[in-house]
């Protein structure tokens, strides 16, 4: 290697030193606001205070800031809420949005199970019932489920049916706090109707296929949950608003406890 390359190499060690000081100097701040607000119950993303600080900068400064922001949040999430965050519930009751705006206040990665499971598999969930049938599918869940166990720090999307194993809640309760979402079976319905996605409500989404399909499941997602927020007119901002504030008080009564 030349040694100006060498010489350049060096500096920018230099530079990386400097700004692994600086960011843990900021990290330990950070974790001192989150005590803050633990005790005020305080949100972590505060749009306003992001924005005044991205203002100061442009381009690729203010992509370092905005990351270091985004970092700045998980730091915060995790002393607050050090597990991961399990959102379950029917389907149609918003895990999906709920989940992407949640990690994305709190500065975490979001995984939907559904989502990892097609990609893994290379067809649609619906597709991959009619080849093979849903005990092959719940099987590549609970495979996936138990993989995920591993992670920490993350928020979960999974896949209405996740609890009908208690394998799959157990596994998740090892690293996680769950969050039920719930809604009315007329809501899901609304939400639902025309979706062709759905394998398990059949061809022809009716709010009797619904109804029943709820009935039996209502028992193994409440006795899974940690938390239950009720989603029925409410925006995905309120119901995200709604978990962190259970969040808080879950903790509460954690130490409380
Ligand atoms: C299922 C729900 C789906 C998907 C699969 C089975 C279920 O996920 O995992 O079609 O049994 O309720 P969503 O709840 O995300 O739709």
């Amino acid at each position: 290697m030349s040694s100006v390359l060498k010489d350049l190499r060096k500096r920018i060690d230099e530079c990386d030193e400097e700004l692994q000081r600086l960011f843990r100097e900021r990290l330990a701040i950070v974790s001192e606001v989150a005590s803050y607000k633990k005790k005020k119950a305080q949100p972590i993303y505060v749009p306003q205070r992001e924005e005044e600080i991205l203002s100061r900068y442009q381009g690729l400064e203010r992509e370092f800031f905005y990351n270091i922001l985004r970092l700045s949040r998980q730091k915060q999430s995790l002393v607050l809420f050090p597990y991961n965050i399990v959102l379950i519930g029917f389907m149609g009751v918003g895990k999906t949005s709920v989940g992407e705006l949640l990690a994305h206040d709190l500065g975490r990665d979001f995984i939907d199970l559904d989502a990892v499971l097609e990609k893994r598999l290379g067809v649609s969930i619906a597709t991959f019932f009619k080849v093979h049938g849903e005990a092959s599918f719940r099987k590549e869940e609970r495979i996936l489920v138990q993989e995920l166990e591993q992670q920490l720090g993350l928020v979960l999307g999974t896949g209405g049916g996740v609890v009908l194993d208690p394998l799959n809640v157990s596994a998740l309760q090892q690293q996680g706090r769950l969050v039920l979402l719930t809604a009315q079976k007329e809501t899901i319905y609304q939400r639902l109707k025309g979706d062709s996605s759905r394998p398990v409500l059949g061809g022809d989404i009716s709010l009797e296929t619904i109804g029943n399909l709820l009935k039996q499941r209502d028992l193994l997602y409440t006795d899974a949950a940690d938390l239950t927020i009720a989603t029925d007119n409410l925006t995905v901002e309120e119901i995200t608003e709604q978990i962190i504030e259970g969040l808080f008080k879950l903790e509460d009564q954690v130490t409380r406890g």
